[in-house]
């Protein structure tokens, strides 16, 4: 496992249609082999306003991941070896309550798990069980480091970026998308976006002991949640719909690294 000593002020986990940050100056790249494996690309470490970022692809830089098997475990931990102590993770979504439609960026507080069969624990394999195999049951009643949200959200609002403060993000197995009945389950639950990525991340983060939140991207309307319920969600709205989202981040991201 690579190792450096050099902290690292934020790391950024970009998702679909996020591959790179292209404002980062004096790039390094660092391909890392982890106890966990291989992350799902390299992890570019540079300057951005002043202060020292690391980018993950969370798909790897050409999408070449599905969301069911990203190793999540490596690529926090990738993270972690560099130095890095705080994640802001971007996620694609499809957006389920009204106040979630496309192109709106929001920063979630609550999630449900629906996803199943993904490693999503250190508490199995290697290194774990050569390690002592101490079993953690880490607190998650408040998946999303408070102290990031907020800094998240008054970043926003320093930088004059729109963006809703809260909502329960859904986290499905994907890689297809949810059936209109899903949608209507997942409203039931109290759910305001759906993205295929939001976990294990999250709770393999509290694990890891970093600080950790989601700046979720909607892409488009779930699943019959949108006005028009007989609408086919294809791959170029959603990519149009993040680009155009995306415009803000920048700025966010200044205001942020400023906190
Ligand atoms: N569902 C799940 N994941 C997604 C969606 C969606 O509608 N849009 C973008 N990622």
């Amino acid at each position: 496992m690579g190792t450096t000593d050099s902290a690292i002020d934020l790391a950024v986990i970009g998702g679909t249609g996020v591959y790179r940050l292209a404002a980062l100056q004096d790039v390094e790249s660092h391909e890392l082999e982890t106890g966990y494996g291989r992350p799902s690309g390299p992890v570019r470490v540079g300057a951005l306003h002043g202060r020292r970022v690391a980018f993950l692809a969370r798909h790897g830089e050409g999408h070449s991941v599905p969301p069911h098997l990203i190793n999540y475990r490596a690529n926090l931990a990738a993270l972690q070896t560099l130095g890095a102590r705080r994640v802001l993770a971007l996620n694609t979504v499809g957006g389920i309550g009204e106040r979630f439609g496309p192109r709106v960026l929001a920063c979630p507080d609550q999630l449900i798990d629906y996803t199943w069969g993904r490693v999503s624990t250190l508490c199995e394999g290697e290194p774990w069980a050569s390690s002592g195999g101490e079993v953690l049951h880490v607190d998650f009643g408040e998946p999303y480091t408070r102290t990031l949200r907020t800094a998240v959200i008054e970043a926003a609002r320093d930088a004059g970026v729109a963006l809703v403060d809260g909502g329960c993000y859904g986290a499905t197995q994907g890689p297809r998308l949810e059936t209109r009945a899903e949608i209507v389950r997942m409203r039931r639950d109290g759910c305001d976006l759906v993205g295929m990525t939001g976990m294990p991340e999250a709770g393999l983060a509290r694990e890891l002991g970093l600080d950790y939140a989601c700046l979720a991207i909607v892409a488009n309307w779930a699943a019959g949640a949108g006005p028009d319920p007989d609408e086919v969600i294809t791959l170029q709205d959603v990519l149009d719909n993040v680009a155009v989202a995306s415009a803000g981040l920048p700025a966010l991201l200044a205001a942020l690294l400023e906190h």
